[in-house]
């Protein structure tokens, strides 16, 4: 992270607690900017990237919940949250006693915004940029995580493309992997198993709805 990042992020957003996990402060965007009126969909028809980083997105927020409701999950286990934008689920992870936590996104906005909410809350999180899908699947080499963690990664074709294949070959390989996921429109529609729902509260800024029924699944199961 650096210094031009940070002050990025501090200035454009105040730090506030999602409300499924008021345990966390992070640095959230407010609904002055008029960059964050528009909606998700609107941005990426636009060509414009979303700041993913400064939203606790419904998926992010139901499995850090669950992470924290049932921490022997991530005890003492190497962790990897997958598309991290704000840190929010790598953060429950440490909060909950994982080993290690590594927080992945290819946005470097994301990973500056993930090292100042993990200071914020008091927790050590690692991150990566690298583009990990493109890692050779695990059978070509050591598993490196035992628990996999993906807020809500089906929101795009491309994406859920890339991330299906990736998170079910490490599932296979022996690693626990849970999805949150607000029904979105490529969620894998087999090999899941239900584990929770949480109905959780969301901005009509960013969504068309103020209350999203949210899954945890488990991937592989
Ligand atoms: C909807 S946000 C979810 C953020 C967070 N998990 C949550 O639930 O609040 C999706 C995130 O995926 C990231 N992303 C997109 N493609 C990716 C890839 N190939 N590898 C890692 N992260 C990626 C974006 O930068 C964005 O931060």
């Amino acid at each position: 992270m650096n210094a031009q990042q940070a002050d990025f992020i501090t200035a454009s957003t105040t730090i506030d607690r999602p409300p499924l996990t008021p345990e966390i402060a992070l640095h959230l965007a407010t609904e002055v900017t008029p960059l964050w009126h528009a909606t998700a969909d609107s941005l990426v028809h636009a060509g414009v990237e979303p700041p993913f980083w400064a939203f606790a997105w419904p998926g992010g927020q139901a499995l850090a919940r669950y992470v924290m409701d049932n921490a022997a999950i991530v005890a003492g286990r190497r962790v990897l949250d997958i598309a991290a934008g704000s840190g929010l689920v790598a953060i429950a992870a440490a909060m909950a006693g994982a080993a290690s936590v590594l927080a992945n996104d290819i946005d470097p906005l994301s990973l500056a915004a993930v090292a100042l909410n993990a200071k914020l809350n008091g927790v050590t999180v690692t991150t990566s940029g690298d583009d990990l899908t493109d890692l050779p699947f695990p059978e070509d080499g050591p598993r490196e995580w035992d628990v996999i963690l993906a807020g809500d990664v089906f929101y795009d074709r491309e994406m859920a493309a890339r991330f299906a294949p990736w998170l079910g070959a490490r599932a296979a390989a022996g690693a626990l992997v849970l999805i949150g996921d607000p029904n979105r429109p490529y969620l894998p529609s087999e090999n899941l198993k239900r584990l929770k729902t949480y109905d959780v509260t969301t901005s009509l800024d960013l969504e068309s709805a103020t209350k999203m029924a949210t899954t945890i699944w488990r991937l592989g199961a």
